[in-house]
C-alpha cells in the first residue's frame, strides 16, 4: 500500500517530502524513509522503523537537505518492518535510489539472477530487487534503464527512481499503483495521492500505466515504453489545502463525521450539473437485466444497503459481492447487466481486478468513486463522482455517507425510468434524500450524548450489531468501523439468525448488542430479538426510530430523526460512526491509523 512522494525544485526537499508523507501516512506506517542527492555527491538516506514521528526525530538528530529528494511511508508486504526493509532502497554500487509502491511478483527470479552476478542484497524486500537492477542496466541514460527495468519486472508498483550521475532528475513510473505528478513555480513533484502536494500546487497530471515522467527543476516530460514523448496537460484539482487539514479536531476521523452534512449536500448537489448529471442521465435502466455490486470493506457495505433500495423501488435484481471474490468465481453477467464498483480510492487492487473481469465479458460498469484520476475513475465505462473531498482518516465516513446518496440517487431515477414509480412518489423520495443533511445535523448535534454513553462501553468483550432487512444491512457497516478502530470483537448479525447460532456468544455483563429498528413492518421482530439478548444477560443499545424504547436501564436509546425507512442507513451511521469514534478514543487508541490497516488496499 505505501505512500511515496518525491521533489526535484529550487527548495530543500527534506521538509517537502516529510510534509507530505505526513499527508500519505493513511497508506501505510510501519516505518518510513527519505533519500537525497546530498551536496556531497552522495545519497543521503535516513530510514525508520516506526511511525513518521520517529523519522522525524531521526531528521532532526541528523539533518539532510538536497534539492532532489525521494521518501516512503510503508506498508510491509516483503519483509518485516525494520530500518533496513525500509524504503528508499539504494543499489550495491550507491548510484540508483528508489521508493516503491506495490509487489514484485517475480522478485525472486530476478534476485537469484543478480546474486548470480555477485550482486549482494541488503534487505529482504522485493523492491530492493529495482534498485539492484536498475543499477546493472545504467550505462548513462537513465530513462533508458527505467525504461528496461519496467520491461522486466511483473507485479504492480509506483515507482520514483534517482541516479547520482543524473542528479537533476526525477524519474517515475507505474503499473496498476497510482502515481500523480504535480507541477509548481519552485520544482516537480510525483507522490501517491493529492494531499501530498496541495500545499504547493493543484495542477497535476495523472500517469498512466506504463507511462514515465522525467521531472526536472524547470517542468516535467513524459513517455511512453518505446521513449516517444506524451503530451499532458496538468488539470486543476478542486480539493483545497484546508480538506487535507485536521482544522482544530483531534482526529481526522471526528473531523470527517462532522463534515458529512456538508458532504451529502455537495453530492446532491453533483447530480444536477456537470459531469455526474451528464451520467446518471445517460444509464438507461431499461437496458439492464441484473444489476451486480461489487467493492471491498465499507464501500461493499454500501453496497448491501443499496441492494435493498434498488430491489425494493426498481423490482431488479441485485447482486452484492465481495470484489475479491468476484473476480475469481467467473461471475454470470452478461451486455445486459449493470457492474457498479464502489470505491473511495478507486485504487483498491480487488475492486480494479473485479472491474476488468466484468469488462471482459461484456458487462458494463459504472464507477462510484471519490478520487478522480484513479484507476476506476479512468477504466469504468462512466463514473460518478463522491463530492467528499480528500478523506484522509484509514476508517471511512463521510465517503461512505456520500456513496450511499448516489446510490440512493440512482435508485430512485431507475424506478422512475422502469415505471416502478410514479412522478409524484419520485419527486416525494428525492425531497427524503435532499432532507438527509439537514437531518444528519440534528443527529450531530447530539454528539455529547453519544459521546457520554460510548465512554461506559470500553469494556465489553463483544459487541454485536443486528438489524432486519436495511438495518442488517447498515449494522454490517457499524460493527466494521467499530472493530477497526477500537479492536473489540465485534460481528454483525441479521437479528433473525441470531437464534442459529450466534447467540451462544451472548454472555452477561460482557456483551453489548446494538440493535437497529428503522424498519416499521419489522419492529416487533427485532424487539424480540433484543428481549432474547437481554434475557441472557447482555446490555442493549437501541438505535432507530422507536419512542416507546428504553423499558429499564438495560436498553439505552439514541433517537433519530423521522427517515424513510430505505434512507435510515444514513442516519443510524453516524450514530455508530461517533459510537466507535467515542469507544476507540476513551480506550487512547490511534484512531485514525489503526493497527495493520491501510486506507488503500493496491495490494491483492
Ligand atoms: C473502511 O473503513 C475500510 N478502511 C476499508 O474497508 C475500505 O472501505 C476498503 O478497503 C475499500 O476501499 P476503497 O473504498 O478505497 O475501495
Ligand atoms: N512490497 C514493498 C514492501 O514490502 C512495498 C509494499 C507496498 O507498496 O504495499 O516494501
Amino acid at each position: 500500500m505505501c505512500g511515496i512522494i518525491g521533489y526535484v525544485g529550487e527548495e530543500n526537499a527534506v521538509p517537502i517530502i516529510v510534509e507530505g508523507l505526513k499527508k500519505l501516512e493513511y497508506r501505510g506506517y510501519d516505518s518510513a524513509g527519505v533519500a537525497v542527492c546530498g551536496q556531497n555527491g552522495f545519497f543521503d538516506v535516513i530510514k525508520q522503523k516506526g511511525r513518521l514521528t520517529a523519522l522525524e526525530a531521526r531528521l532532526s538528530e541528523n539533518p539532510i537537505a538536497g534539492n532532489m529528494g525521494i521518501g516512503h511511508t510503508r506498508w510491509a508486504t516483503h519483509g518485516e518492518p525494520s530500518d533496513t526493509n525500509s524504503h528508499p532502497h539504494v543499489g550495491s554500487q550507491n548510484k540508483i535510489a528508489v521508493v516503491h509502491n506495490g509487489i514484485i511478483e517475480n522478485y525472486r527470479q530476478l534476485k537469484e539472477r543478480l546474486e548470480q552476478k555477485g550482486i549482494a542484497f541488503a534487505s529482504q524486500t522485493d523492491s530492493e530487487v529495482i534498485a539492484q537492477l536498475a543499477e546493472y542496466y545504467y550505462s548513462g541514460d537513465l530513462l533508458d534503464t527505467v525504461i528496461k527495468v519496467a520491461n522486466a519486472l511483473e507485479g504492480s508498483y509506483a515507482l520514483g527512481i534517482m541516479c547520482l550521475d543524473e542528479p537533476d532528475m526525477l524519474v517515475a513510473v507505474k503499473k496498476d499503483n497510482p502515481l500523480i505528478i504535480g507541477v509548481s513555480g519552485h520544482g516537480q513533484f510525483i507522490a501517491s495521492d493529492v494531499p501530498a502536494v496541495l500545499k504547493h500546487t493543484n495542477k497535476v497530471c495523472y500517469l498512466n500505466d506504463k507511462e514515465i515522467a522525467v521531472l526536472t527543476k524547470g517542468g516535467a516530460r513524459f513517455f511512453n515504453m518505446d521513449r516517444e514523448p506524451l503530451s499532458k496537460t496538468p488539470e486543476t484539482v478542486t480539493w483545497d489545502i484546508d480538506s487535507a487539514e485536521k482544522g482544530g479536531f483531534e482526529h481526522f476521523m471526528l473531523k470527517e463525521i462532522m463534515e458529512q452534512p456538508k458532504v451529502l449536500r455537495d453530492t446532491i448537489q453533483s447530480v444536477h450539473s456537470g459531469g455526474n448529471k451528464e451520467v446518471i442521465e445517460s444509464l438507461e435502466a431499461a437496458r439492464f437485466d441484473k444489476l451486480v455490486i461489487t467493492a471491498c470493506g465499507s464501500a461493499y457495505n454500501a453496497g448491501v444497503v443499496a441492494k435493498y433500495v434498488f430491489e425494493r423501488l426498481c423490482r431488479l435484481s441485485v447482486e452484492v459481492e465481495l470484489a475479491s471474490e468476484f473476480r475469481y468465481k467467473d461471475a454470470i453477467i452478461s451486455d445486459k447487466t449493470l457492474v457498479i464498483l464502489v470505491s473511495q480510492s478507486g485504487e483498491t487492487a480487488d475492486t480494479i481486478a473485479a472491474m476488468r473481469e466484468a469488462k471482459a465479458k461484456g458487462a458494463f460498469t459504472l464507477g462510484i468513486v471519490n478520487v478522480v484520476g484513479s484507476t476506476i475513475a479512468k477504466e469504468a465505462e462512466v463514473c460518478l463522482f463522491t463530492a467528499a473531498g480528500p478523506e484522509i482518516a484509514v476508517a471511512t465516513t463521510k465517503v461512505f455517507s456520500a456513496q450511499l446518496v448516489l446510490l440512493y440517487i440512482l435508485a430512485v431515477r431507475f424506478a422512475a425510468a422502469l415505471g416502478k414509480m410514479t412522478e409524484e412518489a419520485e419527486r416525494g423520495l428525492s425531497a427524503e434524500i435532499a432532507a438527509l443533511p439537514g437531518k444528519a445535523e440534528e443527529i450531530l448535534s447530539r454528539i455529547d450524548s453519544i459521546q457520554k454513553y460510548a465512554s461506559t462501553c470500553i469494556g465489553y468483550k463483544s459487541i454485536f450489531f443486528i438489524g432486519r432487512n436495511i438495518d442488517y444491512a447498515i449494522a454490517l457497516e457499524g460493527s466494521l468501523k467499530l472493530k477497526e478502530i477500537s479492536y473489540i470483537h465485534s460481528e454483525a448479525y441479521a437479528g433473525g439468525e441470531l437464534k442459529h447460532g450466534p447467540i451462544s456468544l451472548v454472555e452477561e455483563e460482557d456483551t453489548l448488542v446494538v440493535a437497529l429498528s428503522n424498519c416499521g413492518r419489522l419492529r416487533g421482530k427485532i424487539m424480540s430479538n433484543v428481549e432474547q439478548v437481554v434475557s441472557r444477560g447482555a446490555k442493549v443499545l437501541l438505535i432507530g426510530s422507536c419512542q416507546d424504547a428504553g423499558q429499564s436501564g438495560i436498553i439505552s436509546y439514541i433517537g433519530l430523526p423521522e427517515v424513510p425507512e430505505l434512507f435510515s442507513p444514513s442516519l443510524s451511521v453516524i450514530v455508530m460512526q461517533l459510537f466507535s469514534y467515542y469507544v476507540a478514543a476513551n480506550k487512547g487508541l490511534d484512531i485514525d491509523k489503526p493497527r495493520n490497516l491501510a486506507k488503500s488496499v493496491t495490494v491483492e
